[in-house]
């Protein structure tokens, strides 16, 4: 699984006027900032212009391989789904537009919701770059989801990496809007950590509540059977640029991503989920259509 082309263009260009030195250093500091949950300066995810450029060269390929391999196990369940609008919630550099782009072509309305003004700017950037007219005239607005605010459906909404960033009080709130602007199917992909797959398992129970049908990963509509402190994720091989491994130091030419991932539908669709997981587990799977692990602590 590769970047799209014009993607990996992209971010060479944007990282050209911060050397390589300083990306290190921020890269540093930002994975540190992950591993003690201090996420938030100044109410600001990222602080700085160059950290965001940080980020979109440190983290952009690892979450574009997760949303990819998620929405292609989505695609391979619910097959005769050509969906034409997108909302991409928290958004960010804009990872969850180009890679549903790559596996749903004729999507061609989208919009993107981020409250960082750097990050929508970079993210404008990038997608001017794209092959894509759908990806270049996206609509991005500037909205904070912990606010209020109001968007018309769209065929596909998806939360990548966002969701578990808000405060728990408002996390709950927000899917059920999100459900409100799903014509047909709501993604929620989170870190597949213990926490990242509470959320998950939050918002599947909040879902069900509501009446959505569960497309993927999990088999069936019942209870999750997953104990509190257990989790189930899946995993998403990388490639490695050369830049990459600079800023980020590693020797590996590849990266695993780990996510945890639930997608619902509004439509109680009439294929057979049992028969279609059957049929994928007996397949070889190439390693980056994701693996389920099953952790125990
Ligand atoms: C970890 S990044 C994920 C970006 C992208 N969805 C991806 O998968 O790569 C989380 C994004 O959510 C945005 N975000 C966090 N809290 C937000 C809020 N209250 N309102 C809008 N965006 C928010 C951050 O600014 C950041 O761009």
């Amino acid at each position: 699984m590769e970047l799209p082309v014009e993607l990996i263009g992209a971010i060479e260009n944007i990282m050209e006027n911060v050397p390589t030195n300083r990306l290190a250093t921020l890269v540093s500091d930002i994975s540190k900032r992950y591993r003690e949950g201090k996420l938030f300066i100044n109410d600001k995810y990222l602080a700085t212009y160059d950290e965001i450029i940080a980020y979109i060269v440190y983290r952009m390929p690892a979450t574009y391989g997760a949303i990819f391999t998620a929405l292609n196990c989505i695609k391979e369940v619910y097959r005769d789904f050509h969906p034409k609008s997108l909302l991409d919630v928290g958004a960010g550099p804009g990872t969850a537009m180009w890679a549903a782009t790559s596996v749903w072509h004729d999507i061609d309305h989208i919009t993107l919701l981020e409250k960082d003004e750097n990050m929508i700017n970079i993210g404008k950037r990038l997608s001017s770059n794209s092959h894509y007219d759908s990806i270049k005239n996206s609509k991005w607005l500037k909205i904070d989801l912990n606010g209020s605010f109001d968007i018309p459906k769209h065929d596909i909404v998806i939360a990548s990496y966002s969701i578990g960033e808000l405060d728990t009080n408002v996390q709950q709130k927000l899917i059920k809007k999100l459900w409100e602007y799903t014509n047909d199917i709501l993604i929620l992909i989170e870190p597949g950590t213990t926490y990242g797959f509470s959320c998950i398992k939050m918002a599947r129970e909040t879902m069900l509540s509501l009446g959505a049908h569960i497309i993927a990963p999990c088999p069936h509509d019942n209870v999750c059977l997953i104990k509190d402190n257990d989790w189930c994720h899946f995993s998403s091989r990388i490639p490695r640029s050369s830049i990459h491994m600079k800023v980020k130091k590693g020797k590996l030419s590849y990266e695993d991503e780990k996510f945890s991932y639930i997608c619902v539908s509004k439509k109680n669709s009439q294929y057979d989920k049992k028969q279609n997981y059957k049929t994928s587990a007996d397949k070889e799977r190439p390693h980056n259509i994701g693996f389920m692990h099953k952790r125990r602590t």
